[in-house]
């Protein structure tokens, strides 16, 4: 049961978990490993497309390759038939995650204007059927991540959370925008908290959308009694949003790394990056990182430049080392 690996996260002996959000090119399988040891009690890989994985493309199945200390890991999967959903299922099985999750949250032109992703929200039998199937066709437990409606007009999750966990999901995480919104507004978490007020649904409903701090995260667990939150674009470069999460579950004091340390993480993900990318295409993912990991730190700029710049390993252990001994 999914809900066995949920157990115990909370420090205060209540149910609930942190979960790195997955972000595709960004929550590699070297950094979920950071998150974890940071706080975060689950992650999910990067999502992969069922075609592509039934197709046998090497690719896909680097990103769904994870490491046993990201225990919990769900694999995600998106597609649009049921065929392509059902063998990708089986084939994620045989790789021995803790779950599977399926992706009805994309919206993306490439993936939601195929009718995968949150497109598939603009047809809910077929959501529910496409879903049901997986179920049925794996012994592991599957999860669910979408959003709150295709767009405003249209049936939102509240009114059909009972029929997807009919077709036996074992976890349930809304981001709560529309497909439509894109990433543009605010997410609404009060469709969340119906989801979750909903006295006939018995699985673990998990809240997603703008949390960017420690407080926030509390004060949304408190408003919507959400059994998780998962964490997205604010854990960029900030794996130790999950320790000063737990620190404040805990009613502790927030404390927040030194630019030394920080610098230490980001020299350990890059090399960690390194022999699984390889040099050029870590060098590309790691720009993703370099202003979050130094975020707010004034006079950043000219060493920001210079890793955008760098082109080799040496180049960037050699700024990370400067950053390291500048006194800011
Ligand atoms: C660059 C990027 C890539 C993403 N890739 C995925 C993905 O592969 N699978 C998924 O379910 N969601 C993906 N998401 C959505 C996030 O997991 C999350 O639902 C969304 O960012 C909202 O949470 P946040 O406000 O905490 O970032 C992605 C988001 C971003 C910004």
């Amino acid at each position: 049961m999914l809900s066995d690996l949920l157990k115990n996260n909370c420090p205060d002996g209540s149910e609930f978990s942190l979960v790195l959000s997955p972000m595709d090119d960004i929550t590699t399988t070297e950094y979920r490993q950071i998150c974890r040891k940071w706080g975060a009690d689950m992650v999910i890989t990067e999502f992969v497309s069922s075609d592509a994985l039934i197709r046998d493309v090497e690719k896909s199945y680097q990103k769904i390759a994870f490491a046993p200390q990201e225990r919990p890991v769900g694999i995600q999967i998106f597609g649009n038939t049921e065929q392509t959903l059902v063998e990708a299922a089986q084939r994620v099985e045989e790789l021995k995650p803790d779950f599977i999750d399926i992706n009805w949250g994309c919206p993306m032109k490439k993936i939601a204007g195929k009718g995968s992703g949150s497109g598939i929200l603009a047809d809910i039998p077929l959501m529910l059927s496409l879903t049901q199937a997986v179920v049925k066709a794996v012994k592991l437990p599957v999860s669910v991540k979408t959003r709150i409606a295709y767009d405003d007009k249209s049936i939102h999750i509240s009114d059909f959370c009972e029929a997807l966990q009919d077709c036996g999901i074992q976890l349930l995480s809304i981001h709560g925008r529309t497909k439509q919104q894109m990433y543009k507004g605010e997410a609404d978490w009060t469709e969340i908290g119906k989801v979750k007020n909903n006295q006939r649904i018995k699985i673990p409903v998990f809240g997603n959308g703008d949390i960017n701090s420690a407080e926030k995260m509390l004060e949304y667990k408190n408003r919507y009694g959400v059994d998780g939150i998962l964490i997205g674009r604010a854990a960029v470069g900030k794996p130790y949003l999950f320790r000063q999460c737990k620190q404040i579950l805990n009613k502790e004091d927030i404390t927040e790394p030194s630019l030394q340390e920080k610098a230490e993480i980001c020299r350990q993900h890059f090399l960690a990056m390194i022999p699984n990318h390889g040099e050029f295409r870590s060098i590309v993912i790691m720009k993703k990182f370099y202003s979050r990991y130094f975020n707010g730190i004034s006079n950043f700029k000219p060493f920001k430049m210079q890793l955008m710049e760098a082109k080799t390993k040496e180049e960037i252990i050699k700024i990370l080392d400067c950053i390291q001994n500048t006194a800011f």
